[in-house]
Order: structure tokens, then C-alpha cells, then sequence
């Protein structure tokens, strides 16, 4: 069905996360016919410019990050009439949006609903919210909605998010806010809550019985790349930790929620939330890439990086060991890793279960059993797939490994997606089931909290790791302490 009527109004016209996310999604929006003929969208940047030279500049970028068959939402040529039909919906307007003034010319361009799409570095986030309130945008009259759209890092730590919390929710209701995560907009970390909530085969294994511990990997072979502005005050683990990685675990780790309505889910995840232990400090890791080939590619060492301190502790790779201390997972470790300049771009959460407790087989005894995986597999390949042991042919009774697999691709016909859509369209379309709530957030950060603060304290720095490896020494170590051992990034 087609979204209501709307003004999407982007703070951050010029921004990175308009030309690269926002602009493919509406497109794609588009081409499934899911806007309103009543939907507009209003640019706003401190940058000078006209409508027409702010549709130019994104039809220029929309070219370059979706017709280049290595982009990653490739498109081999862009429909002209869903670009042109979209962009004939632009305005732009030149704004400061910390000037009151300013800002106030937006009421009249802005009547009925509107979205607020804050795609701004985190420091304006309270800024805008507040400024938006006191020129009376916010104010929803005669049915119409105005919501806000607030991306990540949604603060810096616990107080500061609790800071930022208090802020926004002075001026908005928690119904008006829409914190944005847009892993929970990729088709595959929604699939985890439909194998585990749709199928009657895997509910009943999920738990400490059955499952030994439990991997979350977002590894990545991209470096900091042009953003060291960006990545040097933030970090691996509040770029990636509270929000991405910590929704995956509540995909995987949450009690069935009765129903799919927003507050349910999100009551399972603060439950979820509650019982993670905060964590010690040694059970967090941190490192920082040097110089190296990552995938035959030379890679500055982190430190020599545009924009980065070259004697920075920021770090580009974190681990972690967390517990969950409730009765499904208890005593069940769940560990999960981040980093850049990787060897390898994998994104999955792997749940290994127990070892068969007997084998009946001669030649292969348990130890030498394959174990039960069933990874979940986010990216590069998006499919679900389980690894057991079965016979080898022969006259032996020898068993080996094999992996039983569901691919996306082959049981669908996929279309690029940027992840975005679904979100932009839950948004126009009022449903926050996909969005993080204040007490989630702030949950998240809890747990991480004290990691944070030794690292602050602690003038060692980060673990140096070479880029092109698949991290640092101690992030093994980690594991090894368990007895377990991360599975290998470069996995076909
Ligand atoms: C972003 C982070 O939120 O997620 C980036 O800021 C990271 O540093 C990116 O590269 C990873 O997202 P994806 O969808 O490419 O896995």
C-alpha cells in the first residue's frame, strides 16, 4: 500500500548518508510505487544552492554509487522516470538549523504530516529537536503526524545518552521519535525472527541445553577510509557495539515476543537488555589497524588515515565476552567482534550447539564429530546454513562435514536494497516496531559502559593488529580462555 501523504524534510541535504542511503531508497521506493502522490521532500543545508543544482549533484551521486558494478546496491542503469518522478518532489533550502530564524521559514513550506530526517553528526541531534519545538513544527494538530528520525551513534555513553534522551523527550513524545539502526532494516536480521518465530524446529534447541555459545561478527575489509573525522571521536565499539551488534543479539537472544507490535518487541529486547551483565573490563578488546595488504590492496596504517591523530587510541576492532544472566542463556558465553581492514567482509551470527554427548562411531569418535552451526547469514551471502556431520561414502563408517544451505538468492528474486526502504517507509507509515526505543538505548550502553571508561583511563592504547589479518592477538586469546575459538573470516 502507498505510505500517507508526507514532507520528508533531511537535515543534511549534502550529507554522505542522503547521497548514499537516502537517495537509493526513495528510489527504490519509488519504483515500487509506495509514495504518495501528495509525498515531497525538503533538502536542508548550509550549503548555497538552488532545487535544481541539489537534484543535479544527487542525480550525479545516485549514478555514481549504484550503476558501478562493484557498488554495493548495484543497479545496471538508473529508470529515469522513477528518478525524474521523485526528484519533481525535491526542494532545497539553504538553512542553518541551529538558527532560529532560519529554521522558522521551514513552517510555512511545511503543513500537514512531516518527517524530520536528522542526518547530522550526533552533536546537533539535541540541537535541532529542541529548535524544532520552539519554532512549533512539532506540534501534531488535526491529525497529522510530525515525527523526527534520529540516526546513530545516538550519544557517546550512558550519561550522555541518558542526556540526550531527556533532551529530545522534553520536546517529542517517545511515539514521535524514530531512533534509527539500519541493520534492522536488511532482509536478513529480519529473518532471524522469522526462523526463529516461524519455524517450530529451532525454538526448542535455543537455550542453554542445547547451545554451547553463540558468535556475532560484523567484520569488515574497508578501512576508515575519508571519515576519520567521524571515526576518531567514536570508535569500533560506539560506531558498531550498542546499536548494530546489540540488535542482532536481541534478534537472536530475546524471549518470542506475543505479538509483532512495536512495544512488544521492543519490551522483549529491554528484557533481553536488562539481564546482560554489565561487562568487566577484561572481557573487552580493542585494536587498531597498521599499515598492510587487505585483499591485495596496500592500506595506511589507521594512524596515518586523513583526519586521524598519529598517536590515536581510537579503536577500529573490538571483542567482547558478554553474559546473559537469565534462565534461557545463562552460563552461555556470547561473544562478538567488529573491525575494519579486515581479511575478510562477513557479517552472521553463528549459534554452535552442544557435541553429540556419545558417538557410536569407530572411526569417528565425538571429539572428531563435526560440530552443529547454524549460521545466520547476514553478508556478504545472505542465506541461513547448518553444518552437521554425516557419512562419508565408503565401506567405512567415517563421517565428515557438510553443510546443509538456504541462499537467498536462489529461493528469491532479489532486488538491490539498501535497507533504508522498509525503514523510510515503517517511518511514513507509523510503525516504530523496526526503531530503537529510548530505554533500549540506553540499556546498550549500560552494558558497554565500563569498557569505555577503562579505556579512557588506560594510556596503553588499542592492540596493534596488521590490516589485512583478522585482528589482534588478544581478541583469540578471548576465547581461547573458554576453550573456544572465533570461526574463520574468510568462509565460503
Ligand atoms: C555504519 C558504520 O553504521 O555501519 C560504518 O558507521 C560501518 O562504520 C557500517 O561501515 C556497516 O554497515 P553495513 O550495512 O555496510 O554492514
Amino acid at each position: 500500500a502507498k505510505a500517507p501523504p508526507c514532507t520528508l524534510v533531511i537535515f543534511g541535504a549534502h550529507g554522505d548518508l542522503t547521497k548514499r542511503l537516502l537517495m537509493p531508497a526513495l528510489y527504490n521506493l519509488t519504483g515500487a510505487g509506495q509514495l504518495n502522490d501528495d509525498f515531497k521532500v525538503i533538502g536542508v543545508d548550509r550549503v548555497e544552492g538552488s532545487d535544481q543544482s541539489w537534484r543535479d549533484e544527487l542525480g550525479k551521486t545516485m549514478q555514481e554509487f549504484t550503476t558501478d558494478p562493484n557498488a554495493e546496491f548495484y543497479t545496471p542503469e538508473i529508470n529515469k522516470d522513477w528518478w525524474g518522478g521523485l526528484t519533481s518532489r525535491f526542494e532545497y533550502m539553504q538553512a542553518d538549523f541551529t538558527n532560529l530564524d532560519q529554521l522558522g521559514q521551514l513552517k510555512q513550506k511545511v503543513t500537514g504530516n512531516a518527517v524530520f530526517y536528522l542526518a547530522v553528526a550526533g552533536r546537533f541531534f539535541g540541537t535541532i529537536v529542541e529548535n524544532l519545538g520552539h519554532v512549533g513544527l512539532i506540534t501534531q494538530a488535526d491529525n497529522a503526524f510530525r515525527r523526527v528520525v534520529i540516526e546513530k551513534p545516538f550519544g557517546s555513553d550512558l550519561e550522555s545518552a541518558k542526556e540526550l534522551n531527556a533532551r529530545i523527550l522534553k520536546v517529542l513524545d517517545e511515539g514521535q521519535v524514530y531512533r534509527i539502526d539500519h541493520f534492522l532494516g536488511k532482509e536478513t536480521v529480519q529473518n532471524i525472527l522469522a526462523m526463529r518465530f516461524g519455524n517450530g524446529v529451532f525454538e526448542p534447541l535455543w537455550r542453554r541445553e542445547y547451545v554451547d555459545s553463540v558468535q556475532i561478527t560484523a567484520c569488515e575489509t574497508v578501512g576508515v577510509e575519508g571519515r576519520g573525522a567521524f571515526y576518531e571521536p567514536t570508535g569500533a565499539l560506539r560506531d558498531m557495539i550498542p546499536n548494530h551488534l546489540f540488535q542482532l543479539l536481541a534478534m537472536v537472544a530475546m524471549e518470542p515476543p506475543n505479538s509483532f507490535s512495536a512495544e512488544t518487541v521492543r519490551n522483549a529486547k529491554e528484557q533481553l537488555f536488562e539481564a546482560i551483565r554489565t561487562i568487566t573490563p577484561e572481557n573487552a578488546i580493542r585494536g587498531q589497524y597498521t599499515a598492510g595488504k587487505v585483499q591485495g590492496r596496500d592500506v595506511l596504517a589507521y594512524r596515518d588515515s586523513p583526519g586521524v591523530a598519529k598517536d590515536s587510541n581510537t579503536e577500529t576492532y573490538v571483542a567482547l565476552k558478554l553474559d546473559i544472566d537469565n534462565w534461557r542463556w545463562s552460563g552461555v558465553p556470547f561473544y562478538m567482534r567488529t573491525g575494519k581492514s579486515l581479511t575478510g567482509r562477513l557479517t552472521e551470527v553463528v549459534v554452535h550447539f552442544k557435541q553429540a554427548p556419545f558417538a557410536i562411531f569407530q572411526d569417528t569418535p565425538v571429539d572428531k564429530l563435526s560440530p552443529n552451526n547454524l549460521t545466520l547469514n547476514i553478508q556478504p551471502t545472505q542465506g541461513v546454513t547448518l553444518g552437521i556431520s554425516a557419512k562419508i561414502p565408503g565401506p567405512k563408517m567415517d563421517l565428515g562435514g557438510v553443510e546443509m544451505r538456504f541462499r537467498y538468492e536462489d529461493a528469491f528474486k532479489l532486488t538491490p536494497n539498501v535497507g533504508y526502504e522498509t525503514l523510510l517507509y515503517d517511518c511514513l507509515t507509523g510503525d516504530e516496531t523496526l526503531f530503537q526505543r529510548a530505554d533500549n538505548i540506553e540499556a546498550a550502553w549500560r552494558v558497554v559502559d565500563p569498557a569505555l571508561k577503562a579505556w579512557a583511563a588506560d594510556a596503553s592504547g588499542p592492540e596493534l593488529y596488521e590490516a589485512g589479518t583478522s585482528g589482534p592477538k588478544g581478541a583469540d586469546d578471548l576465547l581461547a580462555r573458554d576453550g573456544h575459538a572465533w570461526m574463520p573470516l574468510n568462509r565460503d
